[in-house]
């Protein structure tokens, strides 16, 4: 290993990125990969519309292409996502289903997905953005249909499934100390006292340009002190487009200090950012007017973020 995943390892991290298997074959693209980062999380191929496209129909190509891909690199692999409201195929969202039914597709789901890739994985985001910014229940078809119940429900059928891997929740706007973020720690609690099997909180870390929460660092550590891992597991900061030298500045400066707040919580596992490169980032395509919120420019240059990191390290 070289790169940010050898001087995350030396501190007892993970340094890791969201992968894509159609960028693979790109050789710049894979170098970098590979040469930077020992742990990935499949951008898109783990997602139940890749898996289980139609019911009871599973394919795991562009996810064990991931695997194998990850196994010959010595980089973990984080999965991603067993139960998401987002890139949930209609037959399951618009399929009218009952509680019960719909409580059995989801297990169904989970134990085929995370079963094929039981003892491969390092982690699991087991259920992905469940909760609204004020706090409440994202009204997603598991919540409407089978109610409060069945993030639980999930987590038990994911450990059933792969007993080894560790199983997180994950969400977004959840990395200060807030009305989410505090609904979210108020179901982790509750869960480890009901015995429901959690490991970890993801913290997405999609975050803007000068928005590092002041209470970033403190927020991990009260994730932490209910006993679970916490990591940073889809890190970017965009800007306003085009990028100059004081941006990019700033952006190094933010990306110093969320890899500061991890490293001095014992119990931040680590970090991935959400890609490789400025040029396949998701977020041009979902935040119009904003990019370049990645660690290596569209030229696989490592940007001014890159030594903000790897000197935090
Ligand atoms: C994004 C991918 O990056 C895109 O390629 C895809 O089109 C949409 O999903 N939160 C998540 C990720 O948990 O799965 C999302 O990934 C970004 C937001």
């Amino acid at each position: 290993a070289s790169g940010l995943g050898q001087l995350a390892a030396a501190q007892g991290r993970y340094f890791g990125t969201a992968l894509a298997n159609n960028h693979l074959g790109e050789s710049a693209y894979a170098t970098v990969a590979d040469r930077e980062f020992n742990s990935v999380t499949p951008e898109n191929e783990m997602k139940w519309d890749a898996t289980e496209p139609s019911r009871g129909s599973f394919n795991y190509t562009g996810g064990d292409a991931i695997v194998s891909h990850a196994q010959g690199h010595g980089q973990s692999v984080r999965g991603h996502t067993l139960v998401w409201h987002s890139q949930l195929p209609s037959w399951v969202s618009n399929g009218g289903f009952n509680a019960a039914t719909l409580t059995s597709v989801m297990q169904n789901h989970i134990s085929n997905v995370a079963g094929h890739y039981k003892g491969k994985l390092y982690a699991w985001d087991v259920v992905n953005e469940a909760f609204n910014d004020d706090g409440t229940r994202r009204q997603s078809v598991f919540q409407t249909t089978i109610g409060d119940s069945y993030i639980a429900t999930a987590f038990q059928a994911a450990r059933a499934a792969d007993p080894t891997a560790k199983l997180y929740y994950n969400d977004y706007n959840i990395e200060g100390i807030n009305a989410k973020s505090t609904a979210v720690y108020n179901m982790v609690k509750a869960f480890k006292q009901q015995g429901v099997p959690i490991d970890g909180v993801g913290l997405q870390t999609h975050l803007i340009l000068g928005q590092v929460p002041s209470d970033l660092q403190a927020n991990l550590q009260r994730f932490a002190d209910l006993g679970v891992d916490v990591a940073l597991t889809e890190v970017d900061v965009r800007m306003q487009t085009p990028a100059d030298s004081s941006k990019l500045a700033t952006q190094s400066a933010n990306y110093a200090a969320l890899t500061k707040a991890c490293l001095n919580v014992a119990r931040c596992v680590g970090i991935t950012v959400w890609g490789v490169t400025d040029k396949y980032s998701w977020v041009p395509d979902v935040f119009p007017g904003y990019g370049a919120p990645l660690l290596f420019d569209d030229s696989y240059n490592a940007k001014p973020a890159y030594t903000g990191v790897s000197g935090a390290l």
